[in-house]
């Protein structure tokens, strides 16, 4: 049975978050002016927010992105109304338990070699190894299993490595040599990965998204920009989540105690709560095309709100007053989520969310079991501007006496 630390969360005011920004927070927790946008920082406007149909997306480079040339339709992060709840719904077949479930042998296989490398090799860094597993098993999902080179994790972290900033109201120099490499990365995954894998599937559909978006008529520039948004959305944010609960676990000996010594709801519940504190997406962007009311004020039609992850999901009204520390189990108001919105919330809330879970479980249990499993070096926490999301990395870890790396 876990340790229950509901109630004796051994909180002193000071936050247990590892990559907070204080940089992003406005006065107060409602809803404020920073910039040009609306910042909304409290759980329930912030929720209110990311549910609104109506809404457009307007984060992530929005309107580059969601209008790529020759593009037909826009990936689904962009997508909004009648399109994006039929795609949501013809799609959600690939994350149900089940189907993840299902995953299980796969995803298995792979933690399992990642560790038997770890231990030959004696050290790694932990980022190297939960990007292959993230990239490994969307991969799966979406049917981009046939590449013509190795190496596929690495032209996919090239995507959010431009040094652009996807907010609506950034300010992005134009660069041509970064356009061109960016082209470069975009047109490299294309031949090395995507098209083989429309190939295969044009002869032979699959159980995967790029079969589906084939049967849809999907042309190849269409499917590309919606695995390159597989790629960011479900391989990039699962990889920094691995990395963080390692580290968070590595370094509270009772809580990694627990979680490795728990059912896997126990596990999943310190997982949530781990994300929750560190979400890796810390901010969230709509445009709104109606008059809205939040909070008893009503905003124009046009309106751009930053919705701050973090702050929401610190909310001391909804997660407790001691919102800033790492209690699994705490006691939350009905409908709230244990991780908050850190998987959005409304008709983009991420359709991974299970999926990325379950793989880091897989993982991060077998990593943590073992009493040799030693910090060799502290990661760097930086930010990725694209995505608003942290970057964890150089968390090298060691294991049994293997020969060095
Ligand atoms: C810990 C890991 C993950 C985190 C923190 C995360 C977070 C998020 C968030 C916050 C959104 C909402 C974006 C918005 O509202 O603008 C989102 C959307 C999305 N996520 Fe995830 N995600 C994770 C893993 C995954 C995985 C494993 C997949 C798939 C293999 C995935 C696929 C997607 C897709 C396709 C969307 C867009 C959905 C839509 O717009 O309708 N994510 N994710």
């Amino acid at each position: 049975m876990i340790e229950q630390t509901t109630g004796g969360c051994p909180f002193a005011g000071k936050t247990e978050s590892l990559t907070r920004r204080a940089d992003l927070l406005t006065p107060g927790l409602d809803i404020t002016a920073r910039g040009t946008l609306m910042q909304a920082q409290n759980y329930d406007d912030s929720r209110t927010i990311l549910k609104d149909t109506a809404a457009d997306q307007a984060g992530f480079l929005a309107g580059h992105a969601g209008n790529a040339q020759g593009a037909v339709h826009p990936p689904v992060l962009y997508m909004k109304g009648d399109e994006h709840t039929e795609m949501r719904r013809a799609t959600a077949k690939y994350f149900t338990p089940t189907a993840v479930n299902s995953y299980g042998p796969m995803i298995a296989k792979l933690a399992d070699d990642m560790l038997a490398e770890l231990l030959r090799k004696g050290e790694m860094n932990l980022d190297d190894l939960s990007l292959r597993l993230a990239v490994q098993v969307a991969s799966n999902v979406v049917g981009l299993t046939d590449s013509r080179l190795p190496g596929m994790e690495k032209r996919i972290e090239a995507f959010v490595s431009t040094g652009l900033d996807g907010a609506p109201d950034a300010r992005n120099r134009v660069s041509p040599v970064r356009d061109l490499s960016m082209g470069g990365a975009v047109g490299l995954f294309f031949l090395l990965d995507v098209k083989p894998a429309i190939e295969v599937r044009k002869k032979a559909p699959k159980d995967d998204l790029i079969s589906y978006l084939l049967e849809r008529k999907y042309s190849d520039q269409d499917i590309l920009t919606e695995c390159i948004t597989y790629a960011t959305a479900g391989m990039i944010t699962t990889r920094e989540f691995i990395t963080l609960a390692a580290y968070q676990m590595l370094q509270r000996p009772q809580l990694r105690a627990n979680y490795v010594h728990g059912t896997e709801k126990e596990r999943h519940a310190i997982l949530h709560e781990l994300l929750r504190l560190d979400p890796v997406v810390t901010m969230l962007y709509r445009k709104t095309a109606a008059d809205t009311e939040i909070g008893g004020q009503t905003y124009p039609a046009g309106t751009t709100f930053a919705v701050n992850i973090q702050a929401a999901n610190a909310d001391p009204d909804i997660m407790g007053a001691d919102a800033e520390a790492i209690c699994p189990h705490r006691q939350l108001p009905r409908g709230v989520q244990p991780q908050g919105l850190a998987f959005g919330d409304g008709p983009h809330r991420c359709p991974g969310a299970f999926l990325a879970i379950k793989e880091s479980d897989m993982l991060l249990r077998r990593l943590l079991l073992w009493n040799d499993l030693q910090i060799v070096k502290h990661p760097s926490v930086g930010y990725n501007e694209i995505v608003k999301g942290y970057e964890l990395r150089g968390l090298r870890l060691r294991l049994g006496q293997g020969v060095k790396a």
